[in-house]
């Protein structure tokens, strides 16, 4: 049982892992990088040290060119094209920007990862409301996307990430639009879904936001993880 604990603990395990790029560009070198199921931790570093191609390896969304990278017990270097969607599933992804539908509801675009994943209607409704309660936008279930300030949008793309309760949460510069009181707000709901056990992992550029919370902070220059 034992030799097993460090293995089913893990919620990412990169080992050694590099990516090239096919113009020749070295994004990641040599990434030794453990993240526990249940941790929250931050990815900072500057513009084009390596972080989005860090998270879009993590999410399943690009392919290591070399290494070892296990996410929830998926081997994603060996991972095969029809087992990729029940992969995503379990991961929630949030960018910079919220990528909404404008001319639908808030309600509606929360409800897009249920409607994929085939749950009923009387389902998806419960479950968007308890997402959009969480992200305390239950008020603006049905103003259109376009119809909401940019902060209520990050929270409303916030919450279609978690409406499907992923094992994971990844996010890149989510707070990158965002004033620094609205920034705070969004960093606090991380907080909150880590508090109930979700496993989340932040890139972002700005240390201000981030220095005084009690989080891990790992560091990416050119590349190469250095703290
Ligand atoms: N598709 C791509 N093709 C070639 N180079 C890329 C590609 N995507 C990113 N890069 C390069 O890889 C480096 C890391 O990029 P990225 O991971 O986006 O950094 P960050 O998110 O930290 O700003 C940058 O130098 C960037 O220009
Ligand atoms: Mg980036």
């Amino acid at each position: 049982m034992r030799g097993n604990d460090e293995a089913t603990k893990l919620m990412i395990k990169f080992t050694n892992l590099y990516k090239k790029y096919p113009n020749g560009h070295e994004a990641l070198i040599r990434i030794h990088f453990h993240l526990k199921k249940g941790e929250m931790t931050f990815l900072t570093g500057h513009s084009g040290a390596g972080k989005s191609t860090f998270l879009n390896i993590a999410g399943s969304l690009e392919k290591a060119t070399r290494g070892q990278a296990e996410v929830n017990g998926v081997d994603l270097m060996t991972i095969k094209r029809k087992a990729l969607p029940a992969f995503r599933q379990r991961v929630g992804i949030v960018l910079q920007n919220p990528h909404l539908l404008p001319d639908k509801t808030a309600f509606e675009n929360v409800s897009l990862p249920l409607i994929i994943a085939g749950f009923n209607k009387t389902e998806t409704k419960k479950r968007v409301h308890a997402a959009l309660d969480k992200v305390r936008l239950l008020s603006k279930g049905n103003f259109l996307a376009e119809e909401l300030s940019t902060g209520e949008q990050q929270r409303i793309a916030l919450a279609r990430a978690i409406v499907n309760k992923p094992d994971l949460l990844l996010a890149d510069e989510p707070t990158g639009n965002l004033d620094p009181d609205l920034a705070r707000e969004i960093i606090q709901l991380f907080t909150e879904f880590n508090q109930v056990g979700t496993t989340v992992l932040i890139a972002t550029h700005d240390i201000e936001l981030i220095k005084t919370l009690p989080y891990r902070i790992i560091k990416i220059e050119a590349g190469r993880l250095v703290e």
